[in-house]
């Protein structure tokens, strides 16, 4: 049989693209079986030729000047693997201009640039996918767009980053202290050298923009997304939370009402008999709740280069389609419509259910004062626990669960309850998942 040949072009030999051009060279009989096509790896952009990548590349063009690739006019799909701002938002355009279709993983790219990026793409009658730029090798972002297209999406709870996941289980698991686990993770590779990205949420915000895009039909600037990472949580709020029959894990929240959506990643506790609570170390899932499905869960790898590179090569497959058709005209046209305009709810104006964890001085009249700034702004206390204090300086930890309130009205009486003496400024709140 005759297999129609679509070259393909990577840009970036790291992790995630070695692992693409390994599955393009070593799955080539299988992709060749299912696709009718013959996927050519034929040019890699690299700037350091010196690593060792296990790979067989006598077949490939491997050259270290991008425009080589971009200008080729016999590359039918760039795959972009570099990741950052630039120069890869410099690639993708130019790859795109030059009609190209453009495969990335780069999520902060396209939750902050997408918009711009998406244009390009219409105008050339080119496509840009990005499968891998959320969960990894979890087919999400194809779950939303196809699998689950009849649906409007009324909420999606996701566990979107791996290092932070990582350490908050080890955290449960092994008792560990934050700053402990984040060392573990980084030794074991999944948090960056520098890993305030993934610590901060900001990684979680980039992949909710994304999911949040497509789900909605309307371009979500990543910088609206209410942000808090996972910094301030301590051993004392796991054992907490133990002791109340949940789990904390970074959640990363879309929910649809009337007047808009309410976006947000932040620390939640999870009642432990909540499927997401069971989703340990650095795996990822998403919890999806369509109007006709109903509930599903998406689960899987969020990272590492087979299930990234798995998650491209899905998107190059089904590009490649478009070189089935004999007249060479696309049969579909997969760039996001984005025709709505919807509202973000502020995140003052959310309702929750609240963990509060305090430190306060161990004396008479220290609750009834807490309890009363709650009361005097409308907030109902579900229930209460104190620890004997095991310390020098005589400070107790306090917690206290509430019934579900405004997250304004807790502000505002948080910033009372701190300005009391004897209580710590160090104080936590956790919402909590409902
Ligand atoms: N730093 C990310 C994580 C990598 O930990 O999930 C995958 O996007």
């Amino acid at each position: 049989m005759d297999y129609r040949q679509v070259n393909i072009g990577i840009i970036g030999l790291g992790t995630v693209g070695t692992g693409v051009a390994r599955i393009l060279l070593e799955q080539k009989e299988l992709l060749k079986t299912r696709t009718s096509l013959d996927l050519n790896l034929k040019t890699i952009v690299e700037l350091d030729w010196s690593k060792d990548r296990d790979l067989d590349l006598s077949q490939v063009k491997c050259i270290t000047d991008a425009d080589t690739l971009l200008e080729d006019p016999e590359i039918n799909i760039v795959v972009e693997t570099i990741g950052g701002y630039e120069p890869a938002f410099s690639f993708i355009s130019k790859a795109l201009r030059n009609r190209k279709h453009v495969v990335t993983a780069n999520k902060a790219l396209i939750a902050t640039k997408g918009m711009e990026l998406y244009k390009i793409a219409r105008e050339n009658d080119v496509d840009l996918l990005f499968e891998a730029s959320v969960g990894g090798g979890i087919p999400i972002i194809k779950g939303l767009r196809e699998g689950l297209v009849a649906n409007r999406f009324k909420s999606i709870y996701g566990i979107l980053n791996g290092t932070t996941n990582y350490i908050l289980t080890k955290m449960h698991q092994n008792s560990l202290e934050f700053a402990d686990a984040l060392k573990g993770a980084q030794e074991k590779g999944f948090a960056e050298a520098d890993p305030t990205l993934d610590i901060s949420g900001g990684d979680a915000a980039h992949k909710l923009a994304i999911l949040s895009t497509i789900a909605s039909n309307s371009f979500i600037p990543f910088d609206k997304i209410y942000v808090e990472g996972i910094t301030g949580i301590t051993k004392l709020d796991i054992n907490f939370a133990q002791s109340f029959g949940m789990t904390i894990k970074l959640l990363a929240i879309y929910k649809r009402y009337e007047e808009g959506l309410d976006l947000r990643v932040h620390p939640t506790l999870i009642n432990d008999s909540h499927l997401l609570a069971a989703v340990s170390n650095e795996l990822n899932a998403i919890f999806v709740k369509g109007d006709f499905v109903g509930n599903t869960m998406f689960y899987g790898p969020g990272a590492g280069e087979r299930p990234t590179a798995s998650a491209i090569v899905s998107d190059i497959v089904d590009l490649s389609k478009d070189f089935m058709v004999q007249n060479g005209k696309k049969y579909s046209n997969r760039a996001i419509s984005l025709t709505q305009n919807v509202q973000l709810i502020p995140i003052e104006d959310i309702k929750s259910r609240f963990y509060l964890r305090f430190m306060t001085m161990d004396k008479p009249g220290v609750l009834s004062k807490i309890s009363g700034v709650l009361a005097e702004n409308n907030i109902s206390i579900s229930s209460m626990v104190q620890l004997e204090s095991h310390e020098k300086d005589n400070y107790v930890p306090i917690v206290l669960l509430t019934h579900e309130a405004l997250e304004k009205s807790v502000e505002q009486a948080l910033q009372k309850i701190v300005k009391f003496d004897f209580v710590k400024k160090d104080y936590l709140r956790l919402r909590i998942f409902e």
